[in-house]
């Protein structure tokens, strides 16, 4: 477009700078804008500056002087923004323009402030210190959680209950088993969330747009600076500049761990909603953690483990919408990417307020010991014990799997526990069964001979109770 009038008086907007003739049209600005969601990485956004102003000055190119006005600047800018005296502006963009706008209004160097570096390698930077700092924080609140499910866990050791698969009876566990499952998968999400920070933990700073700078950044300094370290404390950089600028695998990784986390959740949820059912009444989950029905004065819904379970819905579709997002772009930074921001925002509040509360949830979860054991003393519970009764008496287990399934069938045709038919009746099927093939009914018994790695057994369980409580330090059990 020829400029064939003077500039309009600033719009505010850096980046239009110089080069337009016009400010943006309005409903661009207010499409375009991300200030409404990014405000949030202003800590990030001035640790960074912070840095790469301090790597100015080693390299000649702001003073000691310049350097110190711009931290102080920055510093100051921070504790307003903190006390919510900080007015954002829409018409700046985003959170990089609004600080740095703000800054050199206050601090003339501040105009120094964006040498060598673009909002692409700077946005880049914020959001893996951010990914980086909400792995650290999310992951004390898992370990809350694990505490919650072991302190559940161990006051409930010696409470019997059916396990399932298909929804149906199986075999009997504990409690204390059943939820140091879900121990299990949390303590995998955990590990795959520091993983995941391993790879957000790289320096892309001094990528600049997409090929770095002609000015000698020391790099280096700057991942030290901001803690982008290895184990034995080097410098990590990105080492392809068009890859840094582009790259949001590490969001992708965040919201994928989270993802798998949500759906833990989920099953967790579920299990409970089960479990508070009339139906089942294993657990009763505390007044403070249900809600009533607007019409039906009785109710008690368990809604927190219900939004849990509802809530993986989004998280989930997070990462497909981020998986869409990141299809398809061309080399290197498009603006389509700041529509990652949202859906990593989203993603990390709705884990951590599911992880929250189900942890709490849990803390207020009492287990109805009696109800759990009467459905624990269901004889077929033990119809593979009598299979392995067979198999050491010599019996080939597909043999062994068809007598003890004749005699359940035999059972409840006649309308009666499996293990009230006569020792006649047992050996009408085979005549390897002995009149001891009534104590294999014994449930203490039987819970004593699950001892292998992993199972449910009396030494066993206790053992994997005590392997927890070693990890994690002592549970945090309100009542
Ligand atoms: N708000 C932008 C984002 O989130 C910052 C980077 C903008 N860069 C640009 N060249 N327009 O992606």
């Amino acid at each position: 477009m020829k400029r064939s009038s003077p500039p309009p008086p600033s719009s505010g907007i850096v980046s239009r700078s110089g080069r337009f003739a016009t400010t943006a049209a309005a409903d661009v600005a207010a499409f375009s804008e991300s200030i409404s969601f990014d405000w949030r990485l202003w800590r990030q956004d001035i640790r960074g500056s912070c840095a790469h102003a301090r790597m100015l000055c080693r390299i000649g190119i702001l003073t000691a002087r310049e350097r110190d006005a711009i931290v102080r600047g920055l510093a100051q800018i921070g504790q307003e923004i903190e006390r919510g005296k900080f007015t954002w502006k829409p018409e700046l963009e985003d959170v990089h323009m609004n600080i740095e706008a703000e800054l050199t209004q206050r601090v003339p160097a501040g105009a120094k402030l964006h040498t060598a570096r673009s909002r692409n390698d700077q946005v880049a930077l914020d959001v893996r210190l951010w990914v980086r700092d909400e792995i650290e924080s999310l992951d004390a609140e898992l370990a809350t959680l694990q505490q919650a499910l072991l302190g559940l866990a161990e006051s409930n050791q010696k409470v019997l209950l059916p396990g399932y698969t298909h929804l149906q009876r199986g075999q009997p566990v504990t409690m204390a088993h059943h939820l140091l499952a879900y121990l299990e998968m949390v303590a995998r999400d955990r590990e795959r969330f520091a993983d995941a920070r391993q790879r957000a933990n790289v320096c892309p700073l001094g990528s600049g747009a997409l090929a770095g700078s002609t000015l000698p950044l020391d790099r280096e300094f700057v991942a030290r600076e901001l803690g982008f370290v290895d184990g034995q404390g080097r410098a990590r950089v990105t080492q392809n500049s068009m890859d840094a600028v582009s790259d949001r695998d590490f969001v992708i990784e965040f919201c994928a761990a989270a993802a798998l986390l949500a759906v833990h959740l989920s099953r967790l949820a579920e299990d409970t909603i089960l479990w508070a059912t009339a139906e089942f009444g294993f657990i009763r989950i505390a007044d403070a953690y249900t809600t009533g029905s607007s019409l039906m004065p009785q109710k008690k819904n368990p809604d927190v483990a219900e939004l849990t379970r509802g809530k993986s819905g989004r998280v989930v579709g997070n990462l497909m919408a981020l998986l869409t997002l990141l299809k398809g772009l061309p080399m290197t930074y498009n603006r389509d990417l700041q529509e990652d921001k949202e859906r990593l925002f989203d993603t990390a509040d709705t884990v951590r307020a599911c992880v929250r509360l189900m942890a709490a949830m849990l803390q207020h979860t009492r287990v109805n010991g009696q109800v759990c054991g009467a459905a624990a003393a269901d004889p077929l519970l033990l119809a593979t014990d009598v299979a392995d009764y067979l198999v050491r008496k010599g019996m080939p287990f597909r043999k062994a799997h068809h007598v003890v399934g004749a005699l359940v069938g035999k059972a409840e045709a006649l309308g009666q526990p499996l293990n009230t038919l006569s020792l006649d009746q047992f050996r009408a099927e085979s005549e390897l069964f002995e009149a001891d093939v009534l104590a294999v009914f014994d449930l203490d018994a039987a819970m004593r001979r699950r001892e292998l790695i992993g199972a449910p057994g009396t030494r066993e369980v206790p053992r994997q109770l005590k392997r927890w409580k070693t990890l994690l330090g002592k549970p945090a059990r309100r009542r």
